[in-house]
């Protein structure tokens, strides 16, 4: 028989990655949705695969959601993507995003311990958590947590609620301490897509001007449909256990900002920017970069799109979608 996989966040940016990759091994694949007046299913038209998932209404706001979906599909492995997960926005709405990203995690690993116990779960964990903690120059599974923001910190919460359920109640439950990762349909607001989306613009002729805060942080980015798998394998491991994703290499918000308008074939890229103090952080992440040396040994995972590739691909996706609007 076919493994049942639900995947909360379905509609999001790792989502659809996630259940194509879980689909191409024949899982039976069950997205959980929130409830929408007017949904958009956009990312998972993007990977070709709207009408290969099986939706079921839940949110992580929503203790008894989340007990019926559990108690309906009977899954053999839950990956637990859903979050409020754009880091900006949780200083304004700090409330909400514990309780999405934190307390709804709860809510989940309860769901699982009483009605599908041999369920094998996955937390959607961050490298945000690290924060400032960077003593090395890179962040590994023994790294410090230092969180910076309301965002990090409700991961972290959930991030020891999921390792607390393994040693508390035998769960197999495994976090996935992810670094940052994009792909042509990532949200519109983190740096990346905002960057070649706008680049894309300019090009065009739509826009003059690219309002950005901090081109100082660093970030360590890699392609979203290569960090898929690694959430897939922690899964497969005899042994629960979590891991540090990345690629070890990390880049500068403006290194990413000069790379876009390379490939859009734009020269005097300054002259397009603008600092915003809008989009400044209250407090900063100044440096992630992975030590993935974990992942790479034990799963066997390592990441294919290089960082260049990974800029070219959304600077042409944007400029192929923005052609559309002229
Ligand atoms: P994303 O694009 O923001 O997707 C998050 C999904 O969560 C969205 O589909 C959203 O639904 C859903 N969601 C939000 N609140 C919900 C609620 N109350 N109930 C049910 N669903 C809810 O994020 P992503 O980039 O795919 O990331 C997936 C996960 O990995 C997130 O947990 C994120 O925090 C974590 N993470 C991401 C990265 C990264 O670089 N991408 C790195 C480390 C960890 P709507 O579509 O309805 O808004
Ligand atoms: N969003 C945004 N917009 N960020 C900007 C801007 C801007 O105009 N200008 C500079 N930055 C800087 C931010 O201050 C931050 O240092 C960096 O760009 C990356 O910002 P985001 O792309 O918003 O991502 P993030 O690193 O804060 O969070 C993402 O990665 C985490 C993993 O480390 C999200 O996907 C989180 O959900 C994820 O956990």
């Amino acid at each position: 028989m076919a493994k049942r996989a639900i995947i909360t966040g379905i509609l999001g940016q790792d989502g659809p990655y996630l259940a194509k990759y879980l689909l191409a091994k024949n899982y039976k694949v069950y997205g959980m949705v929130r409830r929408y007046s007017n949904p958009t299913f956009d990312n998972l038209d993007y990977v070709g695969i709207t009408n290969k998932i099986e939706y079921i209404e839940g949110d992580m706001g929503d203790e008894s959601s989340l007990m019926n979906v559990i108690r309906v599909v009977r899954p053999d492995e839950v990956y637990n993507l859903a979050a409020q997960s754009f880091v900006g926005d949780s200083w304004q709405m700090a409330k909400l995003t514990t309780e999405v990203n934190a307390i709804g995690v709860l809510y989940l690993l309860n769901a699982i311990k009483y009605i599908s116990p041999t369920a094998k779960f996955y937390q959607a964990s961050t490298s945000e958590m690290f924060g400032l903690g960077n003593t090395k120059g890179y962040q590994d599974e023994n790294t410090n947590f230092h969180p910076r923001s309301p965002y990090g910190i409700a991961k972290v919460y959930a991030h020891m609620m999921t390792i607390n359920f393994r040693e508390s109640y035998g769960l197999y439950t495994s976090n996935g301490i992810l670094f940052n990762h994009e792909s042509p349909i990532r949200g519109i607001q983190f740096v990346t897509r905002k960057i070649t989306d706008g680049v894309a613009r300019i090009k065009l002729g739509l826009k003059d001007k690219l309002h950005l805060g901090n081109l100082d942080a660093k970030r360590d980015w890699g392609f979203a449909g290569d960090y898929v798998e690694a959430m897939y394998m922690m899964l497969q491991q005899k042994k629960t256990d979590d891991f540090v994703v990345g690629t070890g290499i990390n880049h500068s918000v403006k290194e990413f900002v000069q790379l876009s308008f390379k490939y859009a074939g734009i020269e005097d890229w300054e002259k397009y920017i603008v600092i915003d103090p809008r989009f400044k952080r209250p407090a900063e992440v100044h440096e992630l970069k992975a030590k993935p040396d974990k992942a790479f040994k034990q799963l066997g995972w390592k990441p294919k799109v290089s960082f260049e590739e990974l800029v070219k691909m959304m600077v042409e996706a944007d400029l192929k979608r923005v052609k559309k609007l002229l």
